[in-house]
């Protein structure tokens, strides 16, 4: 099977893709044949060395993937052979075939499409996570959303509406705002050229939003804190713009608002039932067309480089997957 194989940490033009052996499924994993990818921020930096888990060369990219279960290990129940499955992989995705412990993997609808699979997972999960379980996020409440023309962004925009929130959509270029737009955003706000605080400020009446969603970090995190009202819940979700930001700790104490980490891995692990009701009720929306994800691009799995880079200089709204289906 063909695979996009990182040799040696290093920029997206160093990987190859290479004919490598599919193991078949040990006690507790499965194998499944990969549709198609998902193209996430941290695989920008899983190949360069710089991400939480430092897989060994060689090693393929590649956190999450549609397919069909192949093969099954000994001991896995409930993942028979030809099941349409999504599975969070970690790394290994960006290929035709991938073996991965079946805690990993979750049963999908036949209804829907591998290519909208492979890009639904890590953006809808993290999101419904995170303002459900974290923020709480109530009817009639305002959020704010950061890098929302990006992945998880988008997908924040959509929930926060499905929620009943008022959302206000914050990113870098008017085409990203469009897409927010379209996604169902109230209000919206180019941080590039508009300062952020005052404008939310405006936007809100001067009491500031319940929840901000911050997937970007940066400078715009105080900026965010301090748009916040009282009682409000700021969401730290990632570090898009490659700085973890600090805060000076009067503010959250002034502005009485909670400063809310968000883990979808760890919350997979410890509470796997409460992410199968979230993906029940996301699957349910998708079906009835209440959600609509945006995937910008579907590439073959040889253009992986091209997809990183793209992600990497901010070229990408919503979601880029690769196929495994066209040739590369
Ligand atoms: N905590 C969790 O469980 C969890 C789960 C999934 C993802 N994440 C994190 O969430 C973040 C976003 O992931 P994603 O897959 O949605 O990424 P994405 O599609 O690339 O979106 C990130 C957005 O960040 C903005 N950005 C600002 N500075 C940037 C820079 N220097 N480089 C790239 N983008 C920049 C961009 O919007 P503008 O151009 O509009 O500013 C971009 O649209 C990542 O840090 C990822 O690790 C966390």
């Amino acid at each position: 099977m063909r695979a996009v194989i990182c040799k040696a940490y290093g920029p997206p033009e160093t990987l190859t893709v290479e004919e490598v052996a599919a193991g078949p499924p040990g006690s507790g994993e499965v194998q499944i044949e990969v549709e198609a990818c998902g193209v996430n921020f941290p695989d920008t930096l899983i190949i360069e060395g710089k991400y939480q888990i430092r897989p060994e060369p060689p090693f393929a990219p590649g956190g999450e993937i549609a397919g069909r279960i192949a093969a099954v290990g000994e001991g896995v129940e409930g993942l028979p052979v030809g099941l349409p499955v999504i599975a969070m992989t970690g790394y290994g995705g960006f290929a035709e075939s991938v073996t991965v412990a079946a805690e990993r993997v979750m049963p999908r609808p036949e209804s829907m499409d591998g290519i909208v699979a492979a890009g639904f997972s890590m953006t809808y999960g993290t999101t419904i996570h995170a303002l459900v379980q974290r923020a709480a996020l109530q009817p009639g409440e305002t959020l704010l959303v950061l890098g929302a023309g990006g992945g998880v962004g988008l997908a924040a925009v959509e929930l926060g509406k499905r929620l009943g929130a008022r959302v206000i959509a914050a990113a870098g270029s008017p085409e990203k705002l469009a897409a927010a737009r379209a996604a169902g955003a109230d209000e919206t706000l180019d941080y590039r050229t508009e300062p952020l605080k005052e404008r939310v400020k405006d936007l809100t009446g001067g009491r500031g939003v319940d929840v901000v969603y911050d997937p970007v970090g940066g400078t715009l995190f105080e900026q965010a804190v301090r748009a916040t009202a009282r009682n409000g819940r700021v969401l730290v979700v990632g570090f898009a713009s490659g700085d973890i930001p600090r805060l000076p700790m009067n503010l959250p104490l002034l502005k009485e608002c909670a400063i809310v980490g968000v883990f979808w891995g760890a919350f997979r692990a410890h509470e796997p039932e409460v992410n199968t009701a979230n993906f029940q009720r996301l699957f349910d929306w998708h079906a009835a067309g209440q959600l609509a994800p945006r995937i910008e691009r579907v590439l073959p799995l040889a253009e992986a480089p091209e997809a990183l880079q793209a992600l990497a200089e901010r070229r990408v709204i919503g979601k880029i997957v690769l196929t495994t289906q066209a040739e590369g």
